[in-house]
């Protein structure tokens, strides 16, 4: 299959920003760092905003959930907005994680959302996400990422767990979980060894850290794989994937100047993978304030707030589940995806997710403009659907909706893999939603 030479060039770009994006708050950090390289500025929620027209900004809300836009000249022409999220299901260690078993020091962990969890096991794994540090009668908020391989799972051996190939790889969250950190030292303490990588990251005094929210994370690098190099594997595809779409997409677009150019907006948010239910996630009032703050910029009153609203268009891009010849039983027949087929729009009647008829053909339509195939997925109808951010940011704007993403193997697994060409055509079909210049894109 050949791989045109920008395709390689974008899917790599989404391996390093992966590489730079450890845990979601690290994320965001490279899209501020992304996003600050082509002028965007930042704006504080607790600051009065003054938006002109083809100005550019973003602003972050707890660490891990971003919104960036470029402001449109003719607000009440509506808003496009993409949606995604920047957190991933795996191990998050306790607030007290250190303890002694048997001679081997170890760290407790809970499970974050829904995790293949027999992936974790005999991984070079990592940590990385933010810490606070004391300083002077308060703390301050870092984050931190130690690159080397500091934690593992080993499996148990199979003359131990002689049914394994046949009943699976099952862990006990709470006694078969926690990760392997070194042998305890005679009379040391053991939250002290966990401290002092931290501590010599930070270069700060050990005794100083004060709270963490630390992700196990791999520290394999992405790769390219396939006999012409055609699909990539990776942590955190679902959903960096489509935080990096979407960000290249609204990056690559001139400000928003023209006389009826409205408002192109990305939301990143953290605690999908949770429900969404907290301050930054999509179930919170985000996206909504940052709208509201939009619309009192313009000027507009709350009849035109309405009115610019019910001209809008949201994309909620997230991962799709690609086919999988070795498992046709876990597929509706009449909706196979392929990988490098192109982005697939999400359907269920039970509005696990958003898309409707029409908004549907709406995305058709980017996609038949920027020149590149799409499919259409549905669940098997004696499975349970997952869901996405797409019916709650829908229905706390009440504004028109579609669910698309990129097929993606394995979901939830530390490394799951998709397809190179599927990338550019993401990025292709969310800047012709922006631009209606996804075709240059494409090609
Ligand atoms: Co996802």
């Amino acid at each position: 299959m050949n791989i045109p030479a920008a395709a390689r060039a974008q899917a790599q770009d989404l391996l390093d920003f992966i590489a730079a994006s450890p845990s979601p708050w690290h994320a965001v950090r490279e899209c501020e760092r992304r996003l600050q390289a082509a002028g965007f500025s930042r704006r504080e929620e607790s600051e009065r905003w003054t938006l002109t027209p083809g100005s550019r900004h973003y602003t972050v809300r707890d660490g891990a959930s971003l919104i960036a836009f470029s402001v449109g000249a003719e607000a009440a022409a509506g808003l496009t907005l993409i949606g995604a999220h920047t957190d991933s299901p795996g191990l998050r260690l306790k607030p007290k994680p250190a303890e002694v078993a048997g001679g081997m020091l170890r760290l407790g962990v809970e499970v974050y959302g829904s995790p293949l969890l027999a992936t974790f096991a005999d991984r070079d794994l990592a940590l990385a996400g933010r810490v606070t540090v004391r300083a002077g009668d308060g703390f301050e908020s870092h984050l931190v990422h130690c690159e080397q391989p500091l934690l593992r799972l080993p499996n148990l051996a199979i003359h131990m767990n002689r049914e394994v190939n046949e009943a699976g790889l099952k862990f006990n969250k709470q006694t078969e979980l926690p990760l392997l950190l070194g042998v305890a030292a005679d009379g040391a303490n053991a939250e002290a060894r966990l401290r002092q990588p931290l501590a010599d990251r930070l270069g700060v005094d050990p005794a100083d850290l004060l709270t963490w929210e630390l992700v196990a994370c791999d520290t394999q690098k992405g790769c390219f794989w396939g006999v012409d190099g055609e699909f990539i594997a990776a942590s955190q595809l679902d959903n960096l994937a489509s935080c990096h779409a979407a960000l290249t997409a609204l990056l690559a677009a001139p400000p928003a100047v023209s006389p009826s150019s409205g408002t192109r907006l990305i939301a990143l948010f953290d605690h999908e993978e949770v429900g969404s239910e907290s301050a930054a996630g999509a179930g919170g009032s985000f996206v909504a304030d940052v709208v509201a703050r939009l619309a009192a910029s313009a000027g507009l009153d709350a009849e035109d707030q309405r009115r610019m609203l019910a001209q809008s268009f949201f994309i909620s891009a997230d991962m799709a589940h690609a086919w999988h010849p070795n498992f046709p039983a876990a597929y509706e027949p009449g909706h196979h995806v392929l990988v490098n087929g192109g982005p697939v729009i999400k359907s269920n009647a039970n509005q696990r997710y958003s898309t409707t008829a029409a908004s549907a053909a709406r995305f058709m339509s980017f996609c038949a403009r920027a020149g590149i195939p799409c499919q259409q997925y549905t669940h098997r109808t004696d499975l349970g659907c997952g869901s996405t951010i797409g019916p709650i940011v829908a229905a706390r704007l009440g504004l028109a909706s579609v669910d698309i993403g990129s097929p993606l193997w394995a979901m939830h697994s530390l490394r799951e893999s998709a397809g190179v060409l599927d990338h550019a055509y993401l990025i292709a079909a969310l800047t012709e939603a922006f631009t209606g210049q996804g075709g240059a894109a494409a090609r």
